[in-house]
């Protein structure tokens, strides 16, 4: 039967199909939608059931999990539920404690290396890492070291976008006008971030809740993970942190999200006051909170 309304001939989506999607993505991305989700789903997905030429969502589904294209097609669902929301500058109370406090701690810590990596994990556009890399180079205080801001998400057209590093009006809301000018130019296409930060950054396509993957990032000094946890159940949340712990150097310090915290998540990482923020730390001596070595 074809599970089609007649007025607008869009796809509808029933209870019972909404949950197995709901679980699937879940599943696959961490991402966590109340019963409330229903009308987003049919809204986001309807569009690939008819492009698709499926019957209906319970043909999608089948689709998504048996079909050798199913795990392409799980990606462009997430594509489509996922909030991209982001912008240069944003929580600018935590980057002015960031450059302030963390910056000089790091650049203390790894004087005898002269090696900084900082982990922008779930950067959707790439605004936050290259926030990070123009508050990095306007430290001074890594000149001439080996400066790597890593920048990835589980979205490839995030990604793409992010590599391109050209951006329009609304990533530059909250962006200080001395820093628009100094770095970045205007091009036909928009506004593009300048060639020596681009430099500094490095993007890739990672689903943070696998760990394999996770370590391609290598050692991270520093990890920003804002307003991608919000988006999670708990259990997916401890898997997330429990790989961003893994990937800290200890000492490394861990930003969340204005609305995020640890509270019953972890409890591994230290709390850091600083004077405008509260970070999270992976203490020195650390050991992996089931007892095993890190
Ligand atoms: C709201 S944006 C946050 C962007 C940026 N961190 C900020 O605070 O402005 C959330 C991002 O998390 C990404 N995301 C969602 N689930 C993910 C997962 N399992 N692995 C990696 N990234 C994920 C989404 O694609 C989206 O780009």
């Amino acid at each position: 039967m074809k599970a089609f309304s007649s007025s607008d001939d869009q796809p509808r989506l029933r209870a019972d199909d909404f949950r197995l999607l709901r679980d699937l993505v879940n599943d696959h991305a961490g991402l966590h939608f109340d019963d409330g989700s229903l009308y987003l789903f049919e809204r986001r997905l309807g569009e690939r059931v008819a492009a698709l030429e499926l019957g209906g969502f319970d043909e999608y589904y089948k689709y998504l999990r048996f079909n050798a294209r199913g795990k392409a097609e799980i990606e462009e669902s997430i594509e489509r539920l996922t909030t991209k929301e982001t912008y240069f500058f944003r929580q600018e109370y935590q980057l002015r404690s960031f450059a302030n406090e963390l910056l000089p701690r790091l650049a203390e810590a790894n004087r005898d290396s002269g090696q900084l990596t900082v982990w922008s994990a779930g950067c959707s556009t790439g605004e936050e890492a290259y926030t990070v890399a123009i508050l990095i180079a306007r430290s001074g205080l890594f000149q001439g070291w080996n400066v790597r801001v890593v920048g990835s998400d589980i979205s490839r057209r995030n990604v793409a976008t992010a590599r391109r590093g050209t951006y329009r009006a609304a990533s530059f809301r909250t962006t200080p006008p001395e820093i628009r000018r100094e770095y970045f130019v205007e091009e036909p296409e928009g506004v593009r971030v300048v060639e020596r930060i681009r430099a500094m950054c490095h993007f890739g396509q990672l689903n943070l809740l696998d760990r394999t993957r996770a370590a391609l990032v290598g050692r991270a000094d520093a990890v920003f993970c804002r307003n991608v946890l919000i988006y999670f159940d708990m259990r997916s949340r401890k898997k997330v942190i429990d790989n961003l712990y893994d990937r800290l150097t200890p000492g490394g310090f861990l930003m969340l999200g204005h609305s995020e915290s640890l509270l019953n998540v972890s409890t591994a990482f230290e709390l850091v006051h600083l004077s405008e923020d509260l970070v999270y730390r992976k203490p020195l001596a650390a050991r992996r909170w089931d007892g095993s070595s890190p």
